[in-house]
């Protein structure tokens, strides 16, 4: 078990040690250079900027420093800017996500403490620090881009927004009927997609597992198996820890793990570029149901069709097709929540993918209006984690995860 948290005392000198030893045994700096001693001096860095540290098993085996722009570790921040410095994994610790967990940390924390965006930089010959930011959401910001002593240096950021939260997912796809049950709110929408037909804790858990009996009979009373919305390990909401271990006796299994992404929307002038050739209409036509529900394979018919119309209509949204000479080739939806749009139900018929219409048709959505006319701020969206090819088109757009779930399901 990975935990990163602000340097304690007794952490510094580890923490400079391993720093050292992360850089030298890369070669990323000759031993006794006078970089060395910059590195090695964590202590500094805990006094003046946010030294955080990774441990395992009581070890310090990485370090990642996070300074806001206009402090001393800060080399290229701008206002609202925190910067990302002396990422370090201790040789032997390679590979377990370590970097990862402490790059999530330091966005969760920029995030938190109100930063509009991270920077970080990194020298051209880090393939393995640049293949993790990428993951991360971090994209390449080359007119940023400077030189340092080795070599070109490469500028990342990623702009940070606040998570929508389960309440503001589920207001973007409302369940034909709800119920509250403790702090349980349950949808149910005549079985038709997870999300529609699972219960969700909307704010605290105080009660989740008193609850439980009295929301599988409810489930149950509708003809359908509860289905429980769960916040992972890497979620800021509260950990489900005592739910899990009372779930797990119950014999629920974990599916279908799920992250939320978001992004801001920079101004009109992408989503306009994306939106030629792109049609929007205020309601599903039945071209548009057939094109999105061609690509869910567990859905089909008539019913399944009715259903969907119902579920997504509930509340106000755009819907944007793409068409060519035989039909519909791309479908997305875009509602509207506050200065959020949420995206969902992207699709591209098989034989139009890869041609960049998926991002078209996303990047298109983000400018849907609100009722009176107004544009988003900012979008989220859900992806499951096995998508592999949603998840890489959105990071593609900038988009940075600020949630994951997961169903159990009974
Ligand atoms: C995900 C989906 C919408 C992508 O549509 P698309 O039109 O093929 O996407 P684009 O051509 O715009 O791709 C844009 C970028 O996304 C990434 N991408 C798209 N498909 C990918 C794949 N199969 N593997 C890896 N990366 C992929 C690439 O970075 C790509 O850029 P590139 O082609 O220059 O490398 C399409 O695969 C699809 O309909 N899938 C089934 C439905 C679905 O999963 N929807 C998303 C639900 S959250």
């Amino acid at each position: 078990m990975i935990e990163v948290r602000a340097a304690r005392p007794e952490d510094v000198a580890a923490a400079g040690e391993v720093c050292v030893a992360a850089y030298v045994t890369d070669g990323h700096v000759p031993a006794g250079h006078w970089y060395t001693a910059e590195l090695g001096d964590a202590a500094t860095r805990a006094a003046e900027a946010d030294l955080l540290v990774a441990v395992e098993d009581g070890t310090v085996v990485g370090t990642l420093t996070r300074a806001p722009a206009g402090t001393p570790w800060a080399e290229v921040a701008e206002p609202g800017e925190h910067e990302l410095r002396m990422l370090a994994v201790a040789p032997v610790a390679r590979g377990r996500g370590v970097g990862e967990a402490l790059v999530r940390s330091a966005l969760d924390r920029a995030r938190g403490d109100g930063a509009a965006r991270v920077v970080l930089t990194t020298v051209e010959f880090m393939g393995t620090a640049q293949r993790l930011y990428a993951r991360l959401g971090l994209r390449r910001a080359p007119d940023r881009d400077w030189r340092v002593e080795t070599g070109a240096a490469l500028v990342y950021v990623a702009d940070l927004v606040d998570r929508p939260g389960p309440r503001l997912e589920v207001a973007t796809w409302p369940p034909l009927s709800t119920r509250m049950i403790g702090p349980w709110q349950l949808g149910i929408s005549a079985g038709f997609t997870r999300r529609g037909n699972s219960a969700v804790l909307l704010d605290s858990q105080d009660g989740a597992l008193a609850s439980l009996d009295d929301v599988e009979a409810a489930y149950r009373a509708a003809g359908q198996r509860p289905i429980l919305r769960l916040a992972t390990d890497r979620s800021p909401a509260p950990a489900a820890g005592p739910l899990r271990a009372e779930l797990d006796a119950r014999g629920y299994r974990t599916v279908s793990t799920t992250r939320v992404l978001a992004r801001p929307v920079r101004g009109a002038g992408e989503a306009g570029a994306a939106a030629s050739g792109v049609d929007v209409a205020p309601a599903p036509d039945d071209a548009w149901l057939a094109g999105w529900l061609g690509t869910k394979t567990r859905t089909s018919g008539d019913v399944a069709t009715e259903v969907a119309r119902r579920l997504l209509t509930g509340v106000p949204a755009r819907y944007l097709t793409a068409r060519d000479r035989d039909g519909v080739i791309g479908v997305v939806r875009a509602a509207r929540a506050g200065d959020w749009v949420a995206l969902s139900c992207l699709a591209v018929d098989e034989r139009a993918r890869r041609r960049g219409l998926g991002r078209a048709l996303t990047l298109a959505a983000l400018g849907a209006p609100d009722e009176d006319g107004r544009p988003a701020q900012r979008a989220f969206l859900q992806v499951e984690i096995a998508n592999t090819a949603a998840s890489s088109l959105y990071r593609s757009l900038g988009f940075v995860e600020v949630d994951e779930y997961t169903y159990a399901e009974l």
